[in-house]
């Protein structure tokens, strides 16, 4: 059994989530808590830490090569954990998959085209698209009975002529819904009528719930191979975002060759720490650590839901998958900055505002609950006491 429960301290190790917490939100590094930016204040499976072990052994640190067995680790996590064939030269290895997204952005639109994207949805699709000179068409997810639903009807009537792709958070972040094969066939569907180009980020699809399935796009929709393109990373599973390492794949011969060119053109070759690591993550060691700490988030999410819904006013989606609760203020009646202020400055928490996530997002904050059980109840108890008043 893995010790999820024992605090780690991660200030002062440079943690963008920790050691800027003060300086982003000013919410106190003395005894606030942090509870934003998407990593997990866990460490990675002892597979993880024994590769780096062996690379600190060896001392040398030069370019990465031979890739055959990097390559099958995702070939075998992606048969067993998602029964989906990937084939070795399908896998482009990127800087992550924020590069990975800038990448796609690149290799298969041009400026003044319009990018299509559900929101709320992941902030960085939104600002690699406008920094790259395309726009963005935001179609706003719907809530039902709760959660997120599409709404292709709506959709269908709300595009610019102009858009050329659309980017999918597949399972949802920040809604944290494991879309349903209906759904995601319903998606090919309308990248198929608007002629679109369809990147499917999968970063989340193993932290999924114990109870849920979530199916890789490529498989839900194998008749839009033509138009697909992948995006999957150890990064998110395996708490070792700061590897910046992600995998995009390309089934398509012609997709894959503009790809290939563009990765040509922007001189992106792969990080070894990335490589290794994502070499002894994706593995039966790997996947034993993933559905513990699965499991674990499972019974914090539990906890945090049942104190957040107890509060008037708020109330947190059911999480089908990830470790990033999205709790809707609206009920309080309280703008924004009221809310925002009672959180930061009231319970001391830093969590990430939702209008950063786009359309749908403003009465939203999004919490991270990859963290030890203890932080997750007196982040609770702290919430309850900013809001008592609606007791
Ligand atoms: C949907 C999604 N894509 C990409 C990323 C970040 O990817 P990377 O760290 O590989 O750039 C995140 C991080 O939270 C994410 O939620």
């Amino acid at each position: 059994m893995t010790d999820f429960d024992t605090p780690i301290n991660r200030f002062g190790t440079h943690s963008v989530k920790w050691d800027s917490m003060e300086g982003y939100f000013g919410v106190p590094a003395k005894d606030g808590i942090a509870m934003w930016v998407a990593d997990m204040d866990f460490r990675p499976p002892a597979c993880v830490q024994r590769a780096l072990e062996g690379m600190l052994a060896h001392g040398v640190y030069g370019y990465y090569g031979e890739e055959a067995e990097y390559l099958d680790a995702i070939r075998w996590w992606m048969k067993t954990r998602h029964g989906w064939d990937v084939e070795r030269n399908h896998i482009f290895t990127t800087h992550g998959l924020v590069n990975g997204t800038s990448m796609c952005v690149d290799a298969f639109t041009t400026p003044g085209d319009d990018i299509v994207l559900t929101t709320p949805v992941y902030h960085a699709f939104a600002r690699v698209i406008k920094a790259a000179g395309r726009g963005v068409t935001e179609c706003p997810l719907v809530v039902r009975d709760g959660c997120y639903e599409m709404d292709f009807a709506t959709w269908d009537g709300m595009l610019s002529g102009r858009e050329t792709m659309m980017i999918l958070c597949s399972p949802h972040n920040p809604g944290g819904r494991v879309w349903t094969t209906g759904e995601l066939q319903g998606v090919a569907a309308f990248c198929k009528r608007h002629n679109l180009i369809l990147v499917s980020d999968e970063i989340h699809h193993d932290l999924v719930m114990p109870g849920q399935k979530h199916t890789v796009m490529a498989n839900a929709a194998p008749d839009i191979a033509d138009r697909l393109v992948m995006m999957t990373a150890t990064t998110k599973t395996f708490n070792i975002a700061g590897a910046h390492s992600g995998n995009v794949i390309i089934a398509d011969e012609a997709l894959r060759k503009r790809f290939s060119e563009r990765m040509l053109a922007m001189g992106i070759s792969p990080n070894s720490f990335g490589m290794f690591m994502a070499t002894a993550a994706y593995s039966p060691e790997g996947a034993a650590w993933v559905d513990e700490v699965t499991a674990y988030i499972d019974g914090n999410r539990k906890i945090f839901d049942a104190g957040i819904n107890a509060i008037p006013g708020l109330r947190s989606m059911p999480l089908e998958a990830t470790y990033l609760a999205w709790v809707d203020f609206s009920g309080t009646g309280m703008p924004a900055a009221e809310f925002t202020a009672r959180v930061e400055k009231g319970a001391r928490i830093a969590a990430n505002h939702g209008d950063s996530f786009g359309l749908g997002g403003e009465s939203f904050l999004r919490f991270n609950l990859a963290t030890p059980r203890a932080v997750v109840v007196e982040a609770v108890a702290r919430l309850q006491k900013a809001f008592a008043d609606l007791q």
